[in-house]
């Protein structure tokens, strides 16, 4: 059935004159306003427009990768918006959002063909979102396009602590004649964890916009884990929240200790940083990682679901130690 069709079966009046295209600067504001009205009005938040706080995703997604940020568009106003993200041979998209008066009528599944494409074009092994467990409505839509449910992918919290005494560095402290030889290692490094994983873009991204920094941790001369980490207001983390967006441990024997390294080192940024909580993603699939986060005091605020196209583990294994949820 085209989209059109199903518009007029769902007894929601004319066809939609929808137009999608990729996302403008002068976008902006309307697709952050129609982002935070529909999470706050599916959370059922009392003030929906306070859901996120001075948490950032559309701008700084925006700034990140601009062709790969989507609007749709009807009678000339921005009625909703969606953003692929490409971290080498793995992909994934969001925030998708509609207008909240217009759910239902197709738009997201209209959102979602150009990023399809993209990761088409990209040719990825595995593409994914993160979503609400809850919603059978969402659930339905993905599956849609062939991605399936797998573990739950909690986000996970606790209040920064006095850190313990880790030796880390930064890329953003990293003379910038050495920050090629840095992302390489990171690459090699999300390489061993799945085959072609490369979050460079996090990682520039952050150094670039200012949101917040990349710890590294050396074992020897080669480093051993590393974490992306965007710090306070203005970024995906929050005002007082040090979110580690991306982190991961070199896989191995030793792997367990370097991501417990890692944690610390993620902690000491945040108490360098005035931060008092931090927050990471952890797929339950990964289980050991996860018990040792619930060991160190992280409790989950939120359960979300990872699905993945195709329906293979892909990274979520007991034996890898990465941190991210992919919203
Ligand atoms: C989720 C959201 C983007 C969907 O947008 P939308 O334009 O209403 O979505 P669509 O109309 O394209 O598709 C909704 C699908 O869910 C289906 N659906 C609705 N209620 C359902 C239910 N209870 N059970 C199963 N399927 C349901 C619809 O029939 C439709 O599927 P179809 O195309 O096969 O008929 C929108 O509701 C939104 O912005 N929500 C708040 C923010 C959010 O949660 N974003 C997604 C985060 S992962």
């Amino acid at each position: 059935m085209t989209a059109t069709a199903k518009q007029q079966e769902q007894g929601t009046g004319a066809p939609l004159e929808l137009v999608v295209r990729t996302l403008r600067e002068d976008d902006l504001e309307v697709a952050d306003h129609v982002m935070r009205m529909a999470f706050g009005t599916y959370l059922k938040a009392p003030d929906p427009l306070g859901v996120f706080g001075d948490s950032d995703y559309v701008r700084t997604r925006f700034a990140a990768a601009p062709a790969c940020a989507f609007a749709a568009e009807l009678e000339g106003e921005v009625v909703g918006s969606n953003f692929a993200t490409r971290w080498g041979s793995f992909a994934f998209f969001g925030p998708l959002t509609v207008r909240v008066d217009l759910w239902g009528r197709g738009i997201a599944s209209r959102l979602m063909e150009p990023v399809l494409k993209l990761f088409e074009e990209w040719q990825v092994r595995q593409a994914a979102l993160f979503t609400w467990p809850e919603s059978p409505a969402h659930v339905h839509l993905y599956q849609k396009f062939g991605f399936w449910p797998q573990q739950l992918t909690p986000l996970l919290s606790k209040p920064v602590a006095d850190p313990e005494a880790v030796e880390y560095t930064t890329y953003g402290d990293t003379p910038q004649e050495e920050q090629g030889t840095i992302v390489e290692a990171t690459r090699r490094l999300t390489g061993e964890v799945f085959e072609g994983l490369d979050v460079e873009r996090e990682i520039v991204a952050v150094e670039r916009l200012g949101l917040g920094e990349t710890v590294l941790i050396h074992e020897a001369s080669e480093l051993s884990a590393f974490a992306v980490c965007h710090c306070g207001g203005g970024t995906e983390a929050g005002s007082g929240t040090c979110f580690v967006k991306f982190g991961a441990a070199r896989p191995g024997p030793s792997a367990p200790e370097r991501f417990e390294r890692l944690l610390d080192a993620c902690e000491a940024l945040a108490a360098r940083r005035g931060l008092e909580r931090l927050l990471v993603g952890m797929n339950t699939a990964r289980h050991d990682a996860y018990r040792r986060l619930l060991a160190r005091g992280f409790r989950a605020d939120l359960h979300g679901l990872t699905m993945l196209r195709p329906n293979e583990p892909g990274y979520n294994h007991p034996d890898r130690y990465v941190i991210d949820d992919l919203r």
